[in-house]
């Protein structure tokens, strides 16, 4: 099973990203999980760009969370809510609406902060968006504040609880899959 995991960060020691490589670790035998790095390339969303095709970059985002079962965020919380550049990629992935490649797609949502609440806010309203596009948004959560104190000077993971946080994430996302997918 392919699982596409996006981070709403860009920069390079974004804690939000690192959870992400974390959560590759933690994948169950059979769960691949693929971290996009594209999210910078995404152009402004622009009505009149949004040809068919599209942009080179935003038609390759589509074809790409087309062909995973499913998708798996990981956010920050900018200004109580999600990162501009996220959300101006999901805005690219849901045109045309009716058959945008998120329709259907199980998706799961974590947030990682600085602060105490571990982008709850942004995690919430990561999930409305994707709610309003048609993915199946799965119950599982994480939020991960104080994100300094859980990682390592190499930017790994060192908090338990959070990583097995993770896992139960991933396990809610995974049971979302339709089954014939799960046994491939
Ligand atoms: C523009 C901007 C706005 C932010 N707004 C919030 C906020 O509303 N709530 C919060 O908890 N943290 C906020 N932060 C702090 C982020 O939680 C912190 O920078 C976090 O490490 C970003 O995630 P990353 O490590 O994955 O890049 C903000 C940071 C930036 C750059």
């Amino acid at each position: 099973m392919r699982v596409l995991a996006i981070s709403g960060s860009l920069r390079n020691a974004s804690y939000n990203t690192a959870l992400l490589r974390a959560l590759q670790e933690e994948a169950p035998e059979g769960v691949e999980i693929e971290i996009w790095g594209g999210l910078k390339s995404i152009p402004a969303y622009d009505t009149d760009d949004d040809t068919v095709p599209g942009p080179d970059t935003v038609e390759a985002f589509r074809e790409l969370v087309r062909e995973v079962d499913a998708v798996f965020f990981s956010t920050p919380e900018y200004n109580s809510s999600v990162p501009g550049a996220l959300k101006n990629a999901l805005d690219w992935a849901s045109r045309p609406l009716a058959t945008n490649s998120f329709r259907n797609k199980p998706v799961a949502v974590i947030g990682a902060s600085a602060g105490a609440f571990g982008a709850v806010w942004a995690a919430a309203e990561l999930r409305k968006v994707l709610g309003a596009m048609g993915s199946r948004v799965t119950e599982a959560e994480l939020a991960v504040g104080h994100a300094m104190d859980k990682f390592d000077a190499d930017g790994r993971l060192v908090d338990e609880d959070t990583r097995q946080g993770l896992r139960d994430a991933l396990q809610t996302l995974v049971a979302e899959v339709p089954s014939a997918l799960q046994a491939a």
